[in-house]
């Protein structure tokens, strides 16, 4: 029998565990990835938690034999889906939180991970449910601080300032809430692993006695994950995998509005969003976001198009704007915020080639104004007419709406859910839409705005 190792290595992306060092992870092909830390004296849990005690096979006691069972055998409760008290998040969970799940929000530092999830308790707390926050960051008065801030909290919520997985599972288990929150799991650490909370091994095993904590009690855990500076959660790829549903929680640090996105989730759609605002009394659901993006608007300004981009089934009405002016020097200036910058170069080079526009002596900024990113193509006419609209100093109607995709040869191609698109722009009080004229022929005419088909870009420029 080999000697046991008091180090291994192991793969940042996958969680592969190797004696020893290779440049490559033979399992996820990730170069450089592995990292040297202590290994897990092997417990009664094992080292992959396993299901099987969870009692989602029907039997979890131990001496009792595994029968698999039917469809028809497994019950499903009254009241699986619970209302965070946020129509917003519940949207983006796929119609509230699924019992016995378990969430993890990530996001950047300070964009309001602690405040959405002490929110949602306090709801949950208030709606009779029993909620146990437990944080590894803040201690009890910091926490108290927060509460004061997003007002009374009524209920069954309590608070816990630990790191120790062991005692965490202790007063899960002496409380027996319906929800709980870990913030968050970098901090948290097992004691019979020798390596520093929030490493690969630390993170990985943690998430794994939550996930168990979480299928076999029925309790929904929500994880708070810190973000690496590429944006992804911090800790191995696996713990996406470990977990059902992963948020993430962005937005703009000058601006206030926040967006929680769902890249993940086993229960409900991944591209529905849901759009908050930080508040001096925490998050706010902004229920509009049509209107939130437009507000303040410069009327009869050249460069300034509004297009309708799809955020799953929402349509979000948002304002391009594009600077065309004449270079100072031999290379002219592209920047593009808010959208994809090759996105912008490709469209300049369409507009050169198919449409004869000397671009080339002119520095051109593309933004999204209210600092959302966006990269549907559905957004490319709009952003060649903000291009034309500056480039010519002629201002496009306020009462427009253009979307469509635009081709390499400069033809206006479809786009999905237009009626849905055209519709918002009547509810916010647009007179006109400019559209592909593809799209038209399945539309039917709707009252109170126009709608105008264009087949390619000349003809959409022509409308200027
Ligand atoms: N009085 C206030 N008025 C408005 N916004 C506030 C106020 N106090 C705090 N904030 C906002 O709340 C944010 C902090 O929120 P929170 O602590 O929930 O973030 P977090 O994502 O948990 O951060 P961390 O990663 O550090 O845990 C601040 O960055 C700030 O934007
Ligand atoms: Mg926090």
């Amino acid at each position: 029998m080999a000697k046991a190792r008091s180090t291994a290595f192991f793969c940042k992306e996958c969680g592969y565990e190797s004696a020893k060092w290779m440049g490559q992870c033979p399992a996820c092909r990730a170069w450089n990835s592995m990292v040297e830390e202590p290994v897990a004296k092997k417990t009664a849990a094992g080292a992959v938690p396993s299901l099987g005690r969870t009692g989602i096979s029907g039997s979890g006691a131990a001496g009792t034999r595994i029968r698999p069972s039917l469809l028809s055998e497994i019950s499903l409760e009254e009241e699986d889906r619970i209302d965070t008290g946020f129509g917003e998040l519940n949207r983006v969970l796929g119609d509230g939180i699924v019992a016995g799940s378990l969430v993890l929000v990530g996001g950047d530092p300070g964009i309001g991970k602690s405040t959405i999830l002490l929110q949602v308790c306090r709801n949950l707390a208030g709606s009779g449910l029993k909620v146990l926050y437990i944080s590894g960051e803040e201690s009890l008065k910091q926490i108290k601080m927060r509460a004061n801030r997003i007002g009374p909290v009524e209920g069954d919520l309590k608070f816990l300032c630990e790191t120790n997985l062991e005692q965490i599972e202790q007063a899960i288990e002496a409380e027996q809430p319906k929800v709980a929150v870990i913030d968050s799991i970098q901090t948290m650490y097992r004691e019979d692993i020798s390596s520093a909370p929030g490493s690969v091994s630390q993170v990985r095993e943690s998430t794994g006695i939550l996930m168990q904590i979480a299928k076999s009690r029925g309790i929904t855990i929500f994880i708070v994950g810190h973000v690496t500076k590429e944006g992804v959660v911090a800790g191995p790829r696996v713990l996406e995998h470990m977990v059902d549903t992963v948020l993430y929680f962005e937005g703009d640090r000058n601006a206030s509005y926040r967006i929680l996105r769902s890249v993940k989730n086993r229960f409900g759609s991944t591209n529905e969003i849901g759009v908050f605002e930080m508040e001096e009394e925490g998050l706010v659901e902004v229920e509009n976001p049509s209107e939130y993006m437009l507000d303040g608007r410069p009327e009869e300004a050249s460069g300034a198009v509004v297009s309708c981009s799809m955020e799953g089934t929402r349509p979000i009405l948002l304002e391009v704007q594009a600077l065309v002016a004449e270079t100072n020097f031999g290379m002219p200036r592209r920047t593009a915020a808010g959208t994809d910058y090759n996105r912008v170069n490709l469209l300049m080079a369409v507009l050169e080639k198919r449409c004869r526009y000397q671009l080339s002596r002119f520095d051109a900024y593309v933004n999204i104004a209210g600092g959302m990113r966006m990269n549907e193509p559905a957004l490319d006419l709009a952003i060649v007419m903000a291009l034309m609209s500056s480039y010519k100093d002629r201002p496009v109607d306020p009462g427009m709406l253009i979307f469509g995709e635009v081709g390499l040869s400069g033809e206006v191609r479809a786009v999905s859910q237009a009626a849905q698109r055209v519709n918002e722009a009547l509810k916010m009080g647009f007179t006109s839409c400019v559209l592909p004229k593809v799209c038209l022929g399945k539309l039917k005419p709707v009252e109170g705005i126009r709608l105008i088909g264009v087949s390619n870009v000349r003809e959409a420029i022509g409308l200027l």
